[in-house]
């Protein structure tokens, strides 16, 4: 059952300073990120409990005493540091986590890199049912025709972010999947091939067939053949949203992970009906997700809900995280039958087991 962020237990004055707390986020933020990449917080951290002055950190970082103050005091409120004495300053527990948490990290840059700027068009976006903050990384009529191509720290950013959520679950999703036995499976947005050389390396009798639009097809091959794999992993690129097309076929599996979040639900619709008419008469079809009712606490079903903006702001304008219960409707919208909902893979994601009805 999900958690969310409850303000209705709060009392009058708790909720009124939780409203203006959120007013100053976005400036909060940046003095965060602004204390990671000027090295700040870093040395906060290397002096350990006795703490270090802003004056010294002012020297170590090239940074003006003015500048440091100022951000670490924004620290204070964030709880990112603490004082040890007057302007000598210790890290905090919550500075560690924003420091050095994989997870975190991976937010962070993400939102920073590839969302901050855009999302300031968040309301045009939401008018205009498209992604009106994408202009602020390029030229393209959704992020997905520009992924290879994604400027400066954009690119690895969008990567680590993706990677980082979906490297995970891979182990436990494979356990799932090959419970089936696949001997053909279609992994579908399989973008840098990552799931498709993991199951054939790890399950020899597996024909995996990654498909994606062209470019990221490209950036997937060269992966493939480093990895001695050219015969067992094939690309087939293709958009998905074409009016018509043909997926190969029969095959046992067609798995779709964090790809159905990229669409509308007409979108989904029309993608499953195209795996659907892949599968073979005893195939399944593997959806991987991360639902935002499905998850065990609030924090996580919190960052979910921000993903969602990056998809309306930034990705293309029409789609989200979905909960458990829209995705199954559309699945039945294509025809197909929900066999089982495996929650917990790893720590966010389900998978959605459908079969032919
Ligand atoms: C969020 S990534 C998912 C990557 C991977 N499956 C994972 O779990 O990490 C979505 C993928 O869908 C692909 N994609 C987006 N729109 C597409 C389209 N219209 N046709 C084919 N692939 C598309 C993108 O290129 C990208 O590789």
């Amino acid at each position: 059952m999900h958690k969310e962020f409850e303000t209705d237990n709060a009392t009058m004055d708790e909720a009124k300073e939780a409203a203006e707390r959120l007013s100053f986020y976005p400036m909060m933020f940046q003095a965060a990120m602004a204390m990671n990449r000027l090295g700040v917080l870093q040395k906060v951290s290397d002096a350990g409990a006795k703490g270090i002055s802003s004056e010294a950190i002012s020297e170590a970082c090239g940074v003006s005493q003015y500048g440091v103050e100022t951000l670490l005091e924004a620290g204070l409120s964030l709880g990112l540091v603490k004082l040890v004495e007057p302007y000598t300053y210790r890290i905090a527990r919550m500075g560690a986590f924003w420091l050095k948490d994989r997870q975190t990290i991976a937010n962070a840059d993400f939102i920073q890199d590839v969302c901050y700027k855009g999302t300031f068009h968040l309301d045009d976006a939401i008018k205009e049912e498209g992604p009106a903050g994408l202009k602020e990384l390029g030229d393209w009529p959704n992020i997905y025709h520009g992924l290879s191509k994604l400027p400066g720290r954009s690119k690895e950013s969008w990567f680590k972010f993706d990677h980082h959520y979906s490297d995970q679950a891979f182990p436990h999703a494979m356990k799932v999947v090959f419970e089936y036995n696949p001997k053909t499976m279609l992994d579908i947005g399989g973008n840098t091939g990552k799931w498709s050389m993991m199951c054939a390396k790890n399950n020899p009798d597996v024909h995996m067939t990654i498909v994606d639009l062209p470019g990221q097809c490209g950036l997937a091959m060269p992966n493939i053949e480093a990895a001695g794999l050219m015969d067992r992993v094939s690309t087939h690129p293709q958009n998905v949203l074409d009016a018509e097309y043909t997926l190969p076929n029969p095959v046992d599996a067609v798995w779709m992970s964090q790809f159905l979040d990229c669409f509308s639900p007409e979108q989904i619709v029309h993608i499953l009906s195209h795996g659907k008419e892949a599968l073979a008469p005893d195939g399944r079809l593997f959806i991987q997700e991360t639902f935002w009712d499905q998850q065990e606490n609030a924090t996580a079903t919190y960052c979910l809900h921000g993903t969602s903006l990056y998809f309306t702001a930034m990705a293309n304008g029409n789609s989200k995280m979905y909960d458990s219960t829209r995705m199954e409707q559309y699945v039945e919208q294509a025809g197909l039958v929900v066999e089982k909902v495996v929650n917990t893979v790893g720590y966010f994601h389900s998978i959605m087991i459908c079969k032919l009805p």
